[in-house]
């Protein structure tokens, strides 16, 4: 009887919650929960968070893009992509780095024409929402969801 007891008290030992935390003291802190801020991917350069800015406002664009009611809001939405298009205008992909010197003012350059192109059917965006033509607006907005991923294809690293 004694012999058989023996395993089972090991075993309630090892995973009673007082052993698990000792087991916790001594070893790596737990391991991060997703949406936990240690791990999610912060920004890491200027571009990064004006990026990032821009996705806040984007997402909400696209969410309310077919509602006719909220078209004031997201002429203000428009307003605020645009501004953070014309900064992220202003700097530099991080990938130019990877690049040989001799060709980085090129490459620089096809990225703020792509950049301006993007800005300027954000004006386009903004007139059929003033003319509560939601139909069009939504139709921008595919053309500009498609100049974000041919932008990002050519000039954003992929993800690690
Ligand atoms: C709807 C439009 C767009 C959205 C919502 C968007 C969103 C984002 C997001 C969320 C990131 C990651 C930021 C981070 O955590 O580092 C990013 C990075 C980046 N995006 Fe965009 N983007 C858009 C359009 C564009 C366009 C049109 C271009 C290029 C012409 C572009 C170029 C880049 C580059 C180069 C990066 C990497 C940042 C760096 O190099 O420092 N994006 N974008």
């Amino acid at each position: 009887m004694k012999k058989r007891l023996l395993p089972l008290a090991l075993v309630l030992t090892l995973f009673s919650p007082s052993a698990v935390l000792m087991m916790r003291a001594e070893g790596e802190a737990p391991a991060h929960k997703e949406g936990d801020k240690a791990v999610s991917k912060e920004p890491e350069t200027e571009l990064g968070k004006v990026m990032e800015d821009l996705s806040r406002s984007w997402r909400k664009l696209r969410k309310q893009a077919a509602d006719a009611a909220s078209n004031a809001s997201s002429i203000e939405l428009v307003a605020a992509i645009g501004a953070a298009t014309e900064k992220a205008a202003t700097l530099q992909p991080d990938k130019t780095k990877d690049l040989p010197e001799a060709d980085r003012a090129k490459y620089v350059e096809g990225y703020k024409t792509k950049m301006k192109e993007f800005t300027t059917k954000l004006a386009s965006l903004t007139a059929a929402f003033k003319a509560n033509d939601n139909t069009a607006a939504q139709a921008l907005i595919k053309e500009l969801g498609q100049m974000q991923r041919e932008g990002h294809k050519e000039y954003k690293r992929p993800d690690k």
